[in-house]
C-alpha cells in the first residue's frame, strides 16, 4: 500500500493508502474511534468503525493516547466537515509508540514561558507548523530570486578576527590558537571581497549579537541573507531591496495560503506590496515623527534630534504611517557603521537605507552603498577606533580595482515575523535564542 502524507490525499479520493504520523486528538464512542492523525503536512480524520477492523486493531487503537505515533491504513474518502476535507475510513493500524500519558502540550491554552520551555514539542503544532513551512518558503524564495539574478551564493566564515557592526554586541570566544575570535555579527566584510571576485554575490548564515534589548524583534542568534553586488550603487540596491522583498511575499501568498489561513493572518496587506516602495530621509523621517506624536502623543517615545539614531517605538510609529514597506534613507554617518558611503551632495549623510515593513513591523532590511575610496575607509576606521592592521585584507579591497558597491542584509526571523504578523519574533525560528533563554 502506498505511504502518502496528508497533503497529498486530494490525489488519493477512493484509494487505499497509507498514512504515518501522530495522534493529535483522539475520542471514542463505544463502536467507532475517532483519530486525528498529524504527519507533519496536515492534520486527518481517521475513522475507526468496529466492524472495518480486526478486533486486535480495535482493541489497539483503544489505547492511544495524544502525539502516540501510528502507522494507518485505510480509503480516502472525501469529506466537507473533516478537518482538510479528506477522512480516512481505517482497516489496518499499527502502533508504533504509545505517547507517556503527561505530554505536556494539551489543546487548552498555555501561558508563553511555558510554551517557550517546551519549545520541542510546541513545534508539533499546527499554528507552529504552518509558520516553520512558511519560513522555508521565504528562505527558498531568497535564495531562487538572488539565484536566477545570477548571484553565486559564497559563504562567509563564523569565526571571525574583526568586527562587522560596531564592538558593543560582539560575542567573544577563544580560538585554537589562543587570540580571542569572534562570532559573525554580518557576513559582510567577506561578500564584499567575494563581489570583487564574482561580480554578484550573496552569503546565508546564522549571525550572532550579544544585544541587551528584549524586544519583540530581537534575537541573540539570527539569519541573515546578505546580496553583495560589485558596481551597483545605491539605487540600484534599492531595487534590488524592493523587488526582492516583493518576489518573496508575492511567493508566499502563491504557495502557502494554507498555512497563511491557519495562521489567521489577513492577506490583504500583503497583497499591497509591490514596487515602488515609498522612500523617505532621515530627515524626512525626524519631521513626520515630530507630527506624528503632535497628533497622537504617546508615552513610549518622544521625537528624536537630529543624529540620533531610531528607536524600535520610532520605527514602529514610521511603518505605521505607510501601507506598504518604507525606505529610510540617508541617515547621519555617526549613526552608522564605518564602511558606508558618504553622500557627494551632503558629506555628513551616508547613503545607506533602512527597509521599514508595514503594519508597524520595523527594521527588516538593513543596506548602504560601501565606501570604495581607500583613504576615506582608512579615516572611517581611525574615526571608529578600529585598528587598521585587522582590516588591512579588507583595505586591499580598495587598493586594487576599488569600484563602488553596495549590498543589504534582510533579517530571516524578521521578515517571517511580519509576513507571517507575528507579537513576536521568538516564533519565526525553530529554536529561538533570546536575552533569557538559551533553552531547549
Ligand atoms: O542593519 P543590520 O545590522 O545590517 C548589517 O548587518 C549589514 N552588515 C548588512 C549588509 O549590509 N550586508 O542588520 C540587517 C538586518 C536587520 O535589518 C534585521 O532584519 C536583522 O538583520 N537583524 C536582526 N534580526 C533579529 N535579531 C536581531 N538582533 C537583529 N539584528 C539585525
Ligand atoms: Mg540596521
Amino acid at each position: 500500500m502506498k505511504w502518502v502524507t496528508v497533503s497529498e490525499l486530494y490525489q488519493h479520493v477512493g484509494e487505499d493508502v497509507e498514512l504515518r504520523g501522530w495522534v493529535y486528538n483522539y475520542r471514542s464512542s463505544g463502536k467507532i474511534q475517532f483519530i486525528i492523525l498529524r504527519d507533519g503536512t496536515g492534520l486527518c480524520q481517521c475513522v475507526v468503525f468496529k466492524n472495518d477492523v480486526s478486533e486486535e486493531v480495535f482493541e489497539q487503537a483503544k489505547r492511544l493516547t495524544q502525539e502516540s505515533s501510528v502507522i494507518v491504513r485505510g480509503t480516502v474518502r472525501e469529506d466537507a466537515r473533516a478537518p482538510g476535507g479528506y477522512e480516512l475510513g481505517v482497516k489496518d493500524l499499527q502502533v508504533v509508540q504509545i505517547a507517556d500519558l503527561d505530554y505536556p502540550i494539551t489543546l487548552k491554552e498555555h501561558g508563553i514561558e511555558f510554551l517557550m520551555d517546551h519549545r520541542h514539542l510546541w513545534i508539533r503544532t499546527p499554528r507552529q507548523v504552518a509558520i516553520l513551512r512558511i519560513r522555508n518558503e521565504i528562505t527558498r524564495a531568497m535564495h531562487d530570486f538572488l539565484q536566477e539574478r545570477g548571484f553565486v551564493l559564497t559563504e562567509s566564515p563564523i569565526l571571525m578576527g574583526t568586527a562587522a557592526e560596531g564592538t558593543t554586541t560582539l560575542f567573544e570566544t577563544q580560538y585554537v590558537s589562543g587570540e580571542p575570535a569572534y562570532l559573525s555579527q554580518s557576513g559582510q566584510l567577506y561578500v564584499e571581497a567575494t563581489a570583487m571576485a564574482l561580480g554578484r554575490v550573496y552569503t546565508f548564515g546564522p549571525t550572532f549579537r550579544a544585544e541587551k534589548s528584549k524586544t519583540r524583534r530581537h534575537l541573540i542568534e539570527f539569519w541573515m541573507c546578505e546580496p553583495e553586488w560589485a558596481f551597483a550603487t545605491h539605487e540600484d540596491n534599492l531595487r534590488l531591496q524592493e523587488e526582492m522583498v516583493t518576489y518573496i511575499v508575492q511567493r508566499v501568498l502563491s504557495r502557502r495560503m494554507r498555512e497563511l489561513e491557519t495562521i489567521g493572518r489577513n492577506i490583504e496587506p500583503l497583497k499591497k506590496v509591490e514596487p515602488p516602495f515609498p522612500r523617505i530621509t532621515y530627515d524626512e523621517a525626524l519631521e513626520l515623527l515630530k507630527e506624528i506624536h503632535a497628533r497622537t502623543p504617546d508615552a513610549d517615545w518622544q521625537p528624536i534630534p537630529w543624529g540620533e539614531d531610531f528607536g524600535a517605538p520610532h520605527e514602529t510609529a514610521l511603518a505605521l504611517h505607510f501601507d506598504k514597506p518604507v525606505f529610510v534613507e540617508k541617515f547621519p554617518a555617526k549613526v552608522k557603521a564605518f564602511y558606508m558611503q558618504p553622500d557627494p551632495e551632503r558629506p555628513e549623510v551616508v547613503l545607506a537605507a533602512d527597509l521599514l515593513a508595514p503594519e508597524g513591523y520595523g527594521e527588516i532590511i538593513g543596506g548602504s552603498q560601501r565606501i570604495h575610496d581607500p583613504e576615506l575607509l582608512r579615516q572611517r576606521l581611525r574615526e571608529h577606533n578600529l585598528p587598521e592592521e585587522t582590516y588591512r585584507w579588507y583595505l586591499d579591497l580598495r587598493r586594487f580595482g576599488s569600484v563602488p558597491h553596495s549590498g543589504f542584509g534582510i533579517g530571516v526571523e524578521r521578515t517571517v515575523a511580519w509576513i507571517c504578523g507575528l507579537d513576536h519574533v521568538r516564533e519565526a525560528i525553530p529554536f529561538p535564542r533570546l536575552l533569557n533563554r538559551l533553552a531547549p
